[in-house]
Formats: C-alpha cells, sequence, structure tokens
C-alpha cells in the first residue's frame, strides 16, 4: 500500500481489539504455533498491565502497523535493573509505514505514560552493528529521537531519557549461570520469558525435543517471570546443553536444539574422543545473551 503526505497517522493504547496484532508482534494468523503464542501471552500481558505497563498502538489510516510497551522496571522480565523507570523493552513499526514518524511517536507516546506515572525515566536496551540484523531495535534510532546511552556492551546498547535530574541510571542485568551436571544424564537449562514471543516458542521447542529424549536428558526451567529467578541469574533468555550455550538469535529451531542434544549425547559416550561433559564447566560463566 502507497501513502501519501495525506495518511493519517494516529497513536493510542491499544484495546482489546488490537490484541491478535501486539500479541502477535504483528504476526497474528501465519502458524498455529504463533497463535498458541498469542493464547499463552494474554494473561501475562493482562498481568502486566494491572502493574502500570502499556501497550501504545500506532494506526496508519486505520490500520494498525507498529507497537511499542512500556513495563515498569520493577516487573520487566527483559531487564534492565534499576528504580522508578519506565522501560520500552519493545518497539515496532511495519516496513510499510517506515519513515512516517510512527516509531518517533510511539516512543513520545510512552514517554508521556512514563511522565504521568512520575517516572524517573524511560529506558531501553538496543543493538549497534548486529550482523544481517541491523534492523534489530537499532540504538541509532533511539540516540535519534532523543534517548541518551548510559552503558555499552558489546553489540548491546542500554539507553535512557531521563525524566528527572534525580533519577539513578538503569543497568545491564549480569547473566550468571553455574552448570552443574547431572551424572549420566544430558542437562538442559532452558532460560525463557513469557513476554517476548521468540522466547516463549522458543521455550514450547525446547520442552518437545527433550520430551522426545525421555528418561536420557533433563531439562531444567528457569522462568524470567518470577523476579527471584530473573535477579538470580539475570538471564531472560537462553538454552544450554551441557553448560554450552546454544542460540540463533531467533527461535531455537527444534532440529538445532535436537543435534545439540545429540552431540552431548555423544560426549557421554565412555569411548568418546571429545572430553566427557560430566564435570565439566564447573565454573561460573558469563554468560552474554542477546534477543
Ligand atoms: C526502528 C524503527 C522503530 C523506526 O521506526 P520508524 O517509524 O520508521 O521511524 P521514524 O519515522 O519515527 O524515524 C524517527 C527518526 O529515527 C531515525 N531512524 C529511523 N529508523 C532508523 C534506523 N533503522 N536506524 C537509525 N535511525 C533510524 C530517522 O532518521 C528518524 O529521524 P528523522 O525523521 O529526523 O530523519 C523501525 O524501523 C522498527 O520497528 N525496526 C524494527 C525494530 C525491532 O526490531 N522490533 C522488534 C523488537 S523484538
Amino acid at each position: 500500500m502507497m501513502h501519501g503526505v495525506t495518511a493519517m497517522l494516529a497513536i493510542r493504547e491499544t484495546k482489546a481489539e488490537d490484541d491478535p496484532f501486539v500479541l502477535s508482534c504483528s504476526h497474528a494468523g501465519e502458524s498455529a504455533e504463533i497463535d498458541a503464542c498469542s493464547a499463552r501471552r494474554a494473561p501475562l500481558l493482562r498481568r502486566l498491565r494491572l502493574g502500570g505497563a502499556v501497550a501504545l498502538g500506532a494506526f496508519l489510516d486505520g490500520e494498525t502497523v507498529g507497537f511499542a510497551h512500556g513495563v515498569p522496571i520493577e516487573i520487566s522480565s527483559w531487564g534492565p535493573l534499576g528504580e522508578g523507570i519506565l522501560t520500552l523493552p519493545c518497539l515496532y513499526v511495519m516496513k510499510k509505514a517506515a519513515r512516517l514518524g510512527a516509531g518517533r511517536r510511539l516512543v513520545a507516546a510512552v514517554l508521556e505514560v512514563a511522565r504521568r506515572q512520575r517516572r524517573a525515566a524511560v529506558a531501553t536496551t538496543a543493538y549497534r552493528d548486529l550482523a544481517g540484523a541491523e534492523w534489530f531495535l537499532p540504538a541509532g534510532f533511539f540516540e535519534s529521537v532523543g534517548f541518551d546511552v548510559v552503558a555499552e556492551r558489546g553489540r548491546e546498547v542500554l539507553l535512557w531519557k531521563r525524566l528527572r535530574g534525580d533519577a539513578p541510571p538503569p543497568r545491564f542485568l549480569e547473566p550468571i549461570y553455574q552448570f552443574e551436571p547431572v551424572p549420566g544424564r544430558v542437562a538442559v537449562d532452558l532460560f525463557w520469558n513469557g513476554f517476548c514471543p521468540t522466547s516463549d516458542i522458543e521455550g514450547e521447542r525446547v520442552r518437545r525435543v527433550c520430551a522426545a529424549y525421555s528418561s536420557r536428558v533433563v531439562l531444567r526451567e528457569n522462568c524470567a517471570e518470577d523476579r527471584a529467578v530473573l535477579l538470580e541469574h539475570q538471564i531472560p533468555r537462553g538454552v544450554f546443553v551441557d553448560g554450552r550455550e546454544v542460540g540463533w538469535g531467533y527461535e531455537a529451531p527444534e532440529e538445532g536444539i535436537r543435534d545439540a542434544i545429540e552431540a552431548a549425547l555423544c560426549r557421554h559416550q565412555p569411548n568418546s574422543s571429545g572430553s566427557s561433559a560430566d564435570g565439566a564447566n564447573l565454573g561460573r560463566t558469563d554468560v552474554r545473551t542477546p534477543r
């Protein structure tokens, strides 16, 4: 669809009728897997709303073309950590509405909510130089709409827009993972959150694959929606097979998870040329898990 200068862009809080778009990150009806994920996310987003979270939508000539979430930092399973801040964990404008100002206005609307809630700042985690995924939450976009960089760590950039002078800055999550082997079995440590559809869908795939191995694989789940779990590990999303992280950026494919488990099972063989996984990787591992 072509949109000329007369196209009408509107930003407002989403309503029940916008749920399929927001819950699926614009992919409603594309697969049974996505729609099942939306059904699982619905109660979580309702709970977050009760805690002060908002979902804003962008509408071009009445058609939904984007959204942004604002989630109080105290209940954001994506991090970062801090006090009195509204996080902006996810923002998306469809290509067909690109560069029409929807992104800028969604951010402005989140800032407005933060002011209304008397929050000290809005913070987000974005990225630089993601090879092949330069479109993914670009830090440059947030800088061009007035955010300042708080800290950079590899390709991750923590940014904020301060609303009060006394606001303490947010902090990156600091992932803490210590592998604990299970003798004779492959251990899969799944870190997941229900806020991000990618993580939620990945979790379901990991569960399905692990279930097929029955007693040869132990699955240990860590859900970041449980605040104590998030603070203990500070890993909202990650999959570790016998202590080794596997990840694709997008949802882990079942085939990839299976391959990693098969490789780990091979390492468990007594005559395997690889080192035994039992007892390996016992040290504390600093893990960086980009979304
Ligand atoms: C980044 C994004 C939000 C921009 O939305 P948009 O509506 O096209 O942006 P706007 O038209 O409001 O642009 C506002 C400013 O940001 C800048 N900008 C836009 N896209 C940018 C990008 N990819 N990188 C750097 N700066 C960018 C523009 O220069 C613009 O300033 P200008 O109008 O003064 O030139 C959009 O491209 C997007 O949704 N990307 C994907 C984000 C994502 O990964 N979401 C899923 C997370 S799970």
